[in-house]
């Protein structure tokens, strides 16, 4: 016999272990509207200050992600893939991660988020595209990965709603930073796509969610070991978010980073090696490379040969966007009106930056939103962003600024000198992977 919402509750607030029955039931009646609001969220707090058992933890995550369809993909020949990031600044990995391991004989069924918090989403990226559909039915979606190997997305209503419903409630009664919830949301989502194997990007530092490293590692450790225990191989990557991940911030100007990567133009730099080191562990994981060195010299020749741009384009086209979109990017992705370059006061050497200070500064000129309704401008942000160790001075610019208005120019080139530290000596360089969990 199943225990009642209440009793669910309490046995939580005073620090009980559930059962997977027990924690199933509360997670279907949380869907279907049987478990109230108010008890939803007295379980989220108890379960914030009580915390939850691996196995609590993997039957949260395994209810959530049947709360809604789990898809399957019959007939597919290669490992179905994916990635997940917690999130950064000029992070567009996903734009040449799905196409190069669809190159490389995988399918990537790819669900991405908009912009939370300081940071961008994939998804408001591809938005700069004219014509991509983030949102096709499902029968066009597997199309596309079938057809592409690849698709990014964004999220179905019929997928996870469990999780829709809970992080709605949980984000207005300051339950959201629970290790235990945080799980179980990221993962219910990205387990219901069917995987057989995720890789996770947990980044830490100044412009990521987790600042300290301690809280990165744990997060690393809960999603792997909580992923791995529901069913799914899963491996991460420890990455260091202490400066953008590539030299632009803002939706349109990443897209052009990210058309530099898939057509050869960029082959070195922070964002190329993290999305060659990402590649590489899922295709040792999934056996498509005989160890990491093989699987990176495999994602590099899905780069070089172009084969990994062939299937970004297959990917845009069947999802609306036009064909040639990376021939010719430059003639769909409007400049800003507005662009200048920022000096700063003194010369010397870059040696931090204050990276979620440039998120926010996007938001600022319109690249980002203050309420979730706010309509995005693609076109704005900064490009020519200086990284630590780079040597700056009254004549080197530590970005360019692009703006809808003067105005806004100068009011982001103000906060983006604020972000910046500069010192008289090069400072140490920071290793980008800081640590590996999992197989
Ligand atoms: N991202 C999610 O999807 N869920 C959380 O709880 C936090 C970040």
């Amino acid at each position: 016999m199943t225990l009642l919402p209440q009793e669910v509750i309490r046995r939580k607030r005073d620090g009980g272990e559930l059962d997977a029955d027990a924690i199933r039931a509360f997670v279907e009646g949380l869907t279907s509207g049987t478990v109230k609001n108010e008890q939803v969220s007295a379980f989220a707090m108890a379960v914030f200050f009580r915390g939850m058992s691996l196995d609590e933890r993997v039957a949260l995550t395994l209810a959530m992600r049947d709360s809604g369809r789990v898809m399957t993909w019959k007939g597919f020949d290669g490992p179905i893939i994916d990635k997940h990031s917690t999130g950064g600044i000029g992070d567009t990995v996903s734009l040449m991660l799905a196409p190069a391991l669809a190159a490389c004989g995988c399918y990537v069924p790819m669900i991405s988020g908009r912009g939370l918090g300081h940071t961008g989403g994939t998804l408001d990226k591809l938005d700069s595209i004219p014509g991509y559909r983030t949102n096709p039915d499902n029968a066009l979606f597997q199309r596309t990965v079938r057809e592409a190997g690849c698709a990014i997305i964004g999220q179905t209503d019929d997928l996870a709603p469990a999780d829709r419903k809970f992080y709605a409630i949980r984000d207005v009664t300051g339950t959201v930073e629970s290790l235990d919830l945080i799980t179980a949301s990221i993962l219910s989502k990205k387990l219901a796509a069917g995987l057989d194997a995720l890789v996770l990007d947990v980044k830490c530092g100044t412009g990521a969610f987790m600042a300290t490293r301690a809280d990165a590692q744990s997060l690393a450790e809960s999603l792997v070991t909580v992923a791995n225990g529901a069913g799914t191989r899963t491996t991460a990557l420890l990455t260091d978010m202490n400066e953008p991940l590539a030299d632009a911030a803002g939706n349109a100007l990443e897209v052009n980073v990210a058309v530099d990567i898939l057509t050869g133009r960029l082959t070195t730099g922070r964002l190329y090696d993290i999305t060659l080191a990402l590649g590489a562990t899922l295709l040792f994981m999934t056996g498509q490379a005989a160890s990491e060195a093989d699987g990176h010299a495999r994602m590099v020749d899905s780069l070089d040969s172009g084969q990994a741009a062939e299937r970004f384009s297959r990917m845009v086209r069947a999802l609306g966007g036009p064909a040639d979109f990376l021939e010719n990017s430059t003639a769909y992705l409007n400049p800003a009106p507005v662009s200048r370059d920022v000096m700063p006061e003194e010369r010397g050497f870059v040696q931090a930056i204050d990276t979620r200070a440039i998120g926010i500064a996007v938001i600022e000129l319109g690249g980002g939103r203050r309420a979730v309704t706010d309509p995005i401008d693609p076109s704005v942000g900064f490009s020519n962003l200086a990284g630590i160790g780079d040597n700056v001075g009254p004549d080197v610019e530590i970005a360019t600024v692009h703006a809808a208005s003067a105005d806004a120019a100068e009011r982001a080139a103000e906060r983006i000198r604020g972000a910046y530290r500069i010192g008289p000596d090069a400072p140490d360089q920071t290793a980008l992977i800081l640590d590996r969990i999992g197989a």
